[in-house]
């Protein structure tokens, strides 16, 4: 099978191993596991069915998005539900919106059913918002589907229902569905515009997980929500790929549901508290310009003078032992992605050294 490697996840991977101060990051370190209250039965060999996920879960989330289990797809995180969406809707020939810059997983599944990939630019200048009319340019017949992020990796731009709404009603019109992955909306405070995409339209699904704000990437605990017909497709491609998922982890992950009011404010509370160390960093530099992201644990800037990211975070890294992301991974040379979950004083060590690299990097 030919297909565009996912370049980005082999890099992050390779980096969580790398020495220094790591700030490539973009999910939430682990919670403490007594904000969870596992009980030992959560552990044991006979714990429940869970053929397609624990019914507990899928029942948590249908009342959390107000609609039924027939809905709801349990996967291994928002990659495979973000893959079984692309599997079950896309033919060979296709066409599929996907947002510029934007996360790189989209283009490869798209190779991976040799859908053709149409970009929808998300500008600095606009706030990182689509332009409508942009978009209704881009929509035709052979358009299948449309895939957002909100709030948008890299820049954690928030979108607004409104555009939402819009674009959902436009990808209609030619009977596209439109994906949103949402792993990152819980980064917003409750009521502060964190309103789930999926009554947007009824050709809307919308897919998510606890890794990112939540820290429980090992789980692998994502779901989809979306239209019956689309979920049911996605449950038989389900049981080619998944004959069950892991009991132990969907035990887990259901204390993390049952205590999520609890465990939500955490990543909130590490933004608040470093944001403004790296707001301070960010306007000493003249050279750099940035997104306010209106939460989460990364930025996403902009150097300017420098073409060539790559080699930046490389130099930032080899020679001053911090860990970034460049834009070429997010289509976008001349721009770095840098999280900030560390403790505050890693976050201003590690921004000074960022710094001494930028200086030493464009002295050359
Ligand atoms: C937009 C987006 N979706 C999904 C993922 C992967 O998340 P998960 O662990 O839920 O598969 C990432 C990880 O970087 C991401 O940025």
């Amino acid at each position: 099978m030919d297909f565009e490697p996912f370049q980005y996840m082999r890099f992050a991977k390779r980096l969580e191993y790398a020495d220094g101060i790591f700030m490539a990051g973009s999910g939430m370190y682990r919670p403490k596991a007594d904000l969870l209250k596992f009980k030992e039965s959560d552990f044991t060999l006979e714990s429940l069915c869970s053929n397609y996920g624990d019914p507990r879960n899928v029942a948590w989330l249908a009342e959390h998005y107000a609609t039924s289990g027939e809905n709801v797809a349990l996967t291994a995180g928002s990659s495979e539900a973000n893959f079984l969406v692309f599997a079950a809707l896309l033919h060979a020939g296709d066409k599929v919106i996907v947002e510029s810059p934007g996360y790189p997983q989209f283009s490869s599944l798209a190779s991976l059913v040799g859908a053709e990939v149409v970009k929808l630019p998300r500008r600095f200048e606009d706030g990182f918002q689509p332009d409508l009319d942009e978009f209704k340019k881009l929509l035709d017949d052979s358009v299948r589907l449309v895939v957002l992020t909100n709030l948008h990796n890299p820049s954690m731009a928030r979108m607004s229902p409104e555009v939402m709404r819009e674009i959902a009603a436009a990808a209609a019109e030619v009977g596209a569905k439109v994906l949103v992955d949402e792993v990152y909306l819980d980064h917003l405070r409750p009521g502060e515009g964190d309103e789930s995409a999926l009554k947007a339209g009824e050709n809307v699904v919308v897919t998510s997980s606890l890794t990112k704000v939540y820290g429980l990437s090992g789980l692998r605990f994502g779901w989809a929500v979306g239209p019956k017909k689309l979920v049911s497709k996605m449950l038989d491609l389900a049981d080619v790929v998944d004959p069950e998922l892991s009991t132990v982890a969907q035990n887990m992950a259901h204390r993390a549901l049952e205590n999520l009011s609890r465990l939500r404010p955490v990543a909130r509370r590490l933004h608040e508290r470093n944001w403004p160390v790296v707001k301070e960093w960010l306007e000493s530099r003249e050279d750099v310009e940035y997104y306010h992201p209106p939460g989460g644990i990364t930025v996403w800037m902009k150097v300017n003078g420098v073409e060539e990211t790559g080699n930046l975070a490389t130099v930032a890294r080899q020679d001053y032992g911090v860990l970034v992301v460049p834009g070429e991974y997010f289509q976008s040379p001349g721009w770095l992605r840098v999280g900030y979950k560390i403790e505050p004083t890693s976050v201003r060590e590690g921004l000074s050294r960022l710094g001494k690299a930028i200086d030493d990097f464009k002295s050359h």
